[in-house]
Parts: C-alpha cells; structure tokens; sequence
C-alpha cells in the first residue's frame, strides 16, 4: 500500500519504518529539513532501540522514503498518517494548531480518495475538526473528492517502540467508513496474525480511549507515590507493600513502582488535556487533577531528601546524578524528572556532574553550557569529586554499582535512590547512608503505642 505520515517524531517515524519493513510504500514527511536531511543521510533523529536497523534497511530498500514535499506525499497517500506534537497549549490544553495545520495541507493538495488516519493524541471532537478543515479547503478549491478520517490513537511506549509497533497489544480504530476501515484492516493485517487485536468503535471513544489509557497509568503511578508518602511516615518499606498489593491479580505488579514522578512526553499533558476537556463539557474531574498534584509534589521529593541531609544548606555541595532520560532506554527529557531536580539544585546552590546513557547529548540541548553542570562520559566520572549520588533513571547499567568504591569517592557517603532499585542493607553495609522513596529505613520511626 502506498503511506505517507505527516511528523517523523516519535510515532510517525517508528511507524513508518514498521510499515515499511511489512512491504509498504512509505513516505514520511516533516516540516523539520534538518532532520528528513539527516534520515536520508542515515542519522536518527532519536534513540530507540532496534529502530536504526529497521530505517535504514528499509531506506536501502526504498520502501522508506522521508522528504519535506507535502504535496507529493499526500499525492503518494492511499492511507495519510497525522503523527504531529500536540503539546501543552498554555492553559494545559492540547494545542492542535500542528494536526489542524496537516489537514488543511491534506485539503489543499488532495487529488484522489485516502483515508486520513489521526495517530497525534488528541482531544475528543477533534476528527470532526479535521475532518471540516480537510473539506473547507476542497470546496475553496472547488473540487469534490472524496476521504475519510479515522482516528487511530498510538500506544507505542518510547524504549519499547518497535516492539509495540510491531506486536501492539490493541489497534484501536475509530470511524464510522467501512471503506476506511477496511483499508486499514489490510494494512495492520501484518501486525494482526496471532489474534484479533483490533478494537472497531466510533471517532470519540477512540480519542478518549487514549487519554483514559494515559490517565489510569499515570493515576496507578501517583496512588503508589501517594501510600509511598504515607509509608515513609508511619515507618512502613513501600516495596514490601507493592509486592503484598501487586500479587492480587485485580491490582497486578505493572505500574505500581513509585518513584521520582512520571514525565515524558506523554503523561504530564495527557492528564492535563483530558482535565480540560471534562472541564469543557462542565464536568470537575477530581482524581485527574490530584493525579497531577501528587505527581509535581513527587518530582521534588528527592531534593527535599537530599536538603534534608545535608541540613537545608546544598550551597558549594556537587551532587552526581544517573540518569536524565525520563525513562530508561530512550533520550527523551521531555517533563523528565531530572529537569526539577536540576533547577532546584542550582538554585539551591550545587553543582551537579551528570551521566545518562543516551540523553547526555539532549541535556546539553536543553540546558545549555553553564558552569554547574558537568556531563560526564560514564557512571563513576560523575561520580568524581560529589558529595551524594542521586539514581534517577534506572538504566539497567546502574542496577549494580561497587557500593564500596562509591563510599570511597562520595564525600558526604550518601545514596538518594530515586527509583528504590538498591537494597538498603546493602547499600548501608558499605557504609553509605541510604535514601529511597516511601522506605520508612530513612526516617525516624514514630514510636509504637
Ligand atoms: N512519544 C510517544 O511515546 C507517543 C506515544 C503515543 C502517542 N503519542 C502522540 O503522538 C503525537 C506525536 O508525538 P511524538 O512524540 O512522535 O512527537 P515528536 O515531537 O517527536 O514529533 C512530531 C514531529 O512532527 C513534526 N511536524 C510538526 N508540524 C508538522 C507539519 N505540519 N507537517 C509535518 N510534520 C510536522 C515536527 O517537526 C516533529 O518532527 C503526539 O500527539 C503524542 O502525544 C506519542
């Protein structure tokens, strides 16, 4: 089938190089020349495991073509993909103004019947927007052709995104056209085989279903960092408590680690967005809006461990921290935990030498150069000359340092474990002091009556 997807970001580009690689004729188109210049050349614009491979086979193939020429790709399209931002508007709402800014390109230029696909998360009516913006231009133009819009909302999670988009756990496909819907069917037959994965409803329940699905992980994450808090002051371990809650089958083990707070480029204006929408339609949606508080409140909580041990002064302290990324396996720091952290830590007065696997190139990006922020080659380099480490993202090259060798370096011997990976016995056996999150160990215990 002949594809084209306007946004070679996160979603349109892992899956324009997943429905290449099942012998589609794909197109994938930004407004961004940097980037399509570097695709062509073979430079990814992201990191994502077991991506690169899979773009530059199929881009040596030809099955997988990126270019910044809207009206030959939507020439190209049986199927459009709309895989833009939706980014925060200032108010929290999302900011359509990109989707909305596709579909007039898709109206001006449109020459023959393609099923416009919306992937971009997106608020509930906004298919109906598109759909109007796509036909607002074809009568300017005065053409009648026909299309239709689908809402197809994306459940690829960064790190494991071509995995997902590969083997998706659901496909959720919203509209009403049998003729779309059909096409769409053929297309994701690939991706289909081992059992019936494809969810058929209408346009607005499949945008809600993305913001609900967002929602409910980003509400298991701050309930858990809620009994964390509560954990941590009636001396109770957080972990003991996730593995007592999380074998019944009702509540399950995923998404109950508390932690740092949730970031990314997904939860924080996914939440935010479905708040304002209930708002819009006069409903006052009081768990999504302490999901966010519990969550902001987290994302300070390992500087107020780290201003606790060191007596509310971090004045001339270098504090090292592993891990920038919001989540392992990717470089994405958007809303990443480490943003709070290290703002709170130079105002506070510390230096901070960092290291991340993959994002330390986005750090540098995003915060520019400044004389407080080392970014480090490797875990122990960071390490170097700090007073206290900091893990923040758990990348599985952190899960087993020397305790021993980080007591020798660590000049005020302490560990703030922001995601609980450590054991604290063991931690503490080499002679560091432990912090983690909700592990009643690290404060003092009220006395039992
Ligand atoms: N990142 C994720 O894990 C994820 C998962 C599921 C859903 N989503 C949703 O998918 C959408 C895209 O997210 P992303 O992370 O891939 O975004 P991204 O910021 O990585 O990429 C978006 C791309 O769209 C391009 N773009 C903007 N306007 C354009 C236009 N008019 N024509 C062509 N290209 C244009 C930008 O230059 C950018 O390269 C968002 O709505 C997001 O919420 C993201």
């Amino acid at each position: 089938m002949q594809v084209s997807i306007f946004g070679t970001g996160y979603v349109g580009l892992v899956t324009g190089a997943c429905l290449a690689e099942s012998g589609n004729a794909v197109i994938c188109l930004d407004v961004d020349a940097s980037k399509i210049d570097g695709l062509n050349r073979g430079v990814m614009p992201i990191y994502e495991p077991g991506l690169e491979d899979v773009v530059v086979r199929n881009h040596a193939s030809k099955n997988l073509n990126f270019s910044t020429d809207a009206a030959s790709a939507i020439a190209h399209g049986q199927i459009i993909f709309i895989a833009v931002g939706t980014p925060p508007d200032e108010d929290g709402s999302a900011d359509l103004r990109y989707v909305l800014a596709v579909a007039k390109t898709i109206g001006m230029h449109l020459g023959q019947y393609a099923v416009i696909v919306n992937k971009s998360t997106v608020p509930v009516g906004t298919a109906d927007k598109v759909h109007a913006a796509i036909a607002t231009e074809l009568s300017n133009r005065g053409v009648a052709i026909e299309f239709d819009v689908v809402s197809n909302p994306e459940f690829l999670k960064e790190g494991d995104a071509v995995k997902d988009c590969m083997r998706p756990d659901r496909i959720v496909l919203g509209s009403k056209s049998v003729r779309a819907i059909d096409l769409l069917k053929k297309l994701y037959a690939p991706f289909n085989r081992n059992h019936e994965r494809i969810v058929q409803m209408d346009e607005r329940s499949a945008e809600l279903t993305k913001y609900a699905a967002n929602a409910m992980l980003a509400t298991k994450i701050s309930f858990m960092n809620e009994v964390s808090n509560i954990a941590e002051r009636v001396g109770a371990d957080i972990e003991m408590v996730r593995l007592g809650i999380g074998s019944d089958a009702r509540i399950g083990f995923s998404f109950i680690y508390p932690g740092a707070g949730y970031g990314g480029s997904c939860f924080p204006k996914d939440v935010q967005a479905l708040e304002k929408t209930a708002k819009a339609f006069g409903y006052e949606p009081r768990i999504l809006h302490a999901v966010e508080a519990v969550n902001a409140d987290q994302k300070s909580k390992l500087f107020e461990l780290l201003l606790k041990h060191f007596d509310g002064d971090l004045s001339g302290k270098t504090i090292a921290v592993w891990g920038l990324a919001f989540k392992p396996n990717t470089d994405d720091m958007r809303e990443a935990s480490s943003r709070t952290l290290l703002a709170k830590l130079w105002q506070a007065g510390a230096a901070v030498r960092a290291f991340d696997p993959e994002a330390n190139h986005e750090a540098a990006r995003v915060f520019g150069a400044r004389d407080d922020l080392t970014l480090c080659a490797d875990a122990m380099a960071a390490v170097e000359g700090s007073d206290a480490l900091v893990l923040l993202t758990e990348w599985k090259t952190f899960w087993s340092p020397d305790f021993k060798a980080l007591k020798a370096k660590l000049k005020a011997g302490a560990l703030f474990d922001g995601r609980n990976i450590y054991d604290p016995a063991s931690v503490e056996a080499a002679g560091l002091a432990y912090y983690g999150i909700g592990r009643g160990r690290s404060i003092t215990y009220p006395k039992l009556v």
